[in-house]
């Protein structure tokens, strides 16, 4: 893709224009952005299209084993040209540098973001504090193969010798999602023969439902918590050694083989009775939503074995690398991030689907809703000044076709400003090729509908009644990107995930926002201590909640009689 150069405007040097001023909207980028919406609002897609025969190329950028065509935006040259703008007076490229030095970007708890360094190759330096961090990065990478191997070879016995058959990871939000994620991505390049389970939530149906059926002799619990501290995480793990040790006459040497941690607190781990023998660690440079490429991989590597880790391990690196190096014009990464912020900020657009056409990527928009939405959903700039413009994308989405059937109705012919980002693969997995030949005709489909729709005068000269014309009219002019992936395998689902996560410190930057805090979750935590407490003890003399609250609390203590 081709933007002309950025232009620093009259403001002297990107530097002084950066200091100077208070919110990013006195930016002049920012300010012409603004302008050049307006008269992008009254443009088309199709007007877009008709006027340059030779869009479709001029904005699609071909790299890292995909086609990524951004030509069906809201955007042209100018756009683009103004975005890189707002990048560099935002100081994206420094930004960037910073990240991979391993500065400490994450402000609000003053700590560095290197999961960069988790992909890093063993020939590679980066020091944090005077130190290297990547030597022990493979050193984990490697005790995590040995165990990986170990259980996929059987070679890891249960308490009684039997062979472990079922893995269950207990962890939540990054803990979770990212192996969850990619397990269900990478179904195809599992041992069949092991069974990869994951618990999360602390409603117990999960764990009941979970090791139904299950037989605790060949069952491997994996407690996946950073912090360790973590109420779901814990109450779950404290119920699996309860159901683990139930089946073995209560013989607390049995968690030796039916439980490994991993987790950046080694007191916490020992404390609950794990040898830290047993325990992967990782670091507090990695952000918990960052970390499906550190020891929180563990089940995946488990599942998908060393070899394929390693391979997705690529995917992350490579698109590190075109990060880091590739022109703001062809880099994928950055444009996502900078279109995102284009439809957030200046079109008015309040969220953004994302629409896996494979049915292996299910788990992908939860995984990206707290990638994206606990990164960039803040409220005040890195100085702590009250921000005065819309940061955090919604994301939500489902996988095609069966969202087709449920909420692209809204997206054809609804009110909103959706920008959709589609996913495709080209190489087909199953045998049932014809299915993935209609499955891909639909994301096409769906983009071509979605960005040209269709008009009055189509309808009519198709023969449509009169009076239904009206009702059947598709205005289109709804953006989407599509990724067109050439095949999904472990390097590719690499890829696809440090692209979100770059397209996430991209929107970040510009809105100049802490990306790896996440205080706002601890609200919710705290409050749920007090209510637990209030919700069990046997009498509660008073309570300090609002009206609602409370009644909602005495009406579930009448409920289980505790009234
Ligand atoms: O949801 C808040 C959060 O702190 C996430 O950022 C994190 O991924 C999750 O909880 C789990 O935390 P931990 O890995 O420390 O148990």
């Amino acid at each position: 893709m081709s933007t002309p150069a950025p232009d620093n405007g009259t403001h002297g040097s990107p530097a002084a224009s950066r200091a100077e001023p208070r919110s990013r909207k006195d930016l002049p980028a920012w300010r012409k952005l603004e302008e050049h919406a307006d008269r992008m609002g009254e443009t088309t897609l199709r007007v877009l299209f008709d006027s340059d025969p030779e869009r479709a190329s001029a904005f699609a950028v071909e790299d890292l084993g995909m086609y990524a065509d951004f030509a069906k935006n809201r955007i042209n040259a100018e756009t683009l040209a103004l975005l890189a703008e707002l990048a560099e007076q935002c100081g994206l490229k420094e930004k960037i540098d910073a990240m991979f030095s391993g500065e400490k970007i994450n402000v609000s708890e003053d700590r560095a973001v290197l999961h960069t360094a988790l992909r890093a190759s063993r020939q590679t330096t980066i020091e944090l504090d005077g130190h290297d961090v990547v030597p022990e990065v493979h050193e984990v990478l490697e005790k995590m193969a040995g165990f990986a191997t170990a259980v996929r070879s059987g070679q890891w016995k249960g308490h009684t010798g039997q062979r472990i058959r079922n893995v269950i990871n207990i962890g939540i939000g990054g803990s979770d999602l990212g192996p969850r994620m990619a397990y269900q991505a990478l179904h195809p390049f599992t041992d069949r023969d092991l069974r990869l389970e994951f618990v999360s939530n602390i409603d117990g149906a999960e764990f009941a439902e979970t090791t139904h059926g299950l037989d605790p002799a060949e069952t491997l619990f994996i407690v996946s918590s950073k912090s360790w501290r973590t109420l779901e995480t814990l109450t779950n793990a404290a119920t699996a050694r309860e159901w683990t040790l139930a089946a073995f006459d209560g013989d607390a040497s049995a968690v030796a083989r039916h439980f490994v941690a991993v987790s950046t607190n080694t007191e916490g781990v020992t404390e609950f009775g794990i040898d830290s023998a047993n325990m992967f660690g990782f670091w507090d440079w990695v952000g918990g939503r960052y970390s499906v490429d550190s020891a929180v991989g563990l089940s995946l590597m488990v599942g998908i074995g060393p070899e394929n880790f390693t391979e997705m391990l690529g995917g992350f690196h490579d698109v590190d690398e075109h990060f880091r190096t590739t022109p703001l014009e062809r880099n994928i990464p950055a444009l996502m991030g900078l279109i995102s912020v284009w439809y957030n900020n200046f079109m008015g657009a309040q969220s953004q689907a994302v629409l896996p056409y494979s049915n292996y990527l299910s788990h992908l928009p939860a995984y990206l809703q707290q990638l994206e939405m606990e990164s960039n959903g803040k409220h005040v700039t890195l100085d702590g000044a009250q921000v005065d413009y819309q940061t955090g994308q919604i994301i939500w989405g489902q996988p095609g076709t069966n969202g087709q059937h449920a909420f692209y109705q809204l997206l054809h012919q609804g009110t909103k400003l959706i920008p959709c980002d589609f996913i495709a693969v080209v190489e087909p997995f199953s045998h049932l090729e014809h299915q993935h030949d209609l499955l891909n005709a639909s994301v096409f489909a769906q983009t071509e509908g979605l960005a040209f729709g269709r008009s009055e005068q189509e309808l009519r000269d198709a023969g449509s009644p009169e009076e239904q014309i009206p009702h059947r009219v598709c205005k289109g002019n709804q953006p989407t990107t599509t990724l067109l992936l050439d095949r999904l395998d472990p390097r590719s689902l690499g890829t696809l995930i440090a692209l979100y996560e770059h397209k996430v410190f991209t929107e970040g930057v510009v809105w100049d926002v802490d990306s790896f805090d996440q205080w706002g979750v601890e609200l919710g935590k705290l409050l749920a201590d007090t209510i637990a407490g209030e919700l069990t003890a046997e009498h509660v003399a008073s309570m300090d909640h609002d009206g609602s609250t409370t009644e909602l609390i005495r009406r579930y203590r009448t409920g289980r009689g505790r009234g």
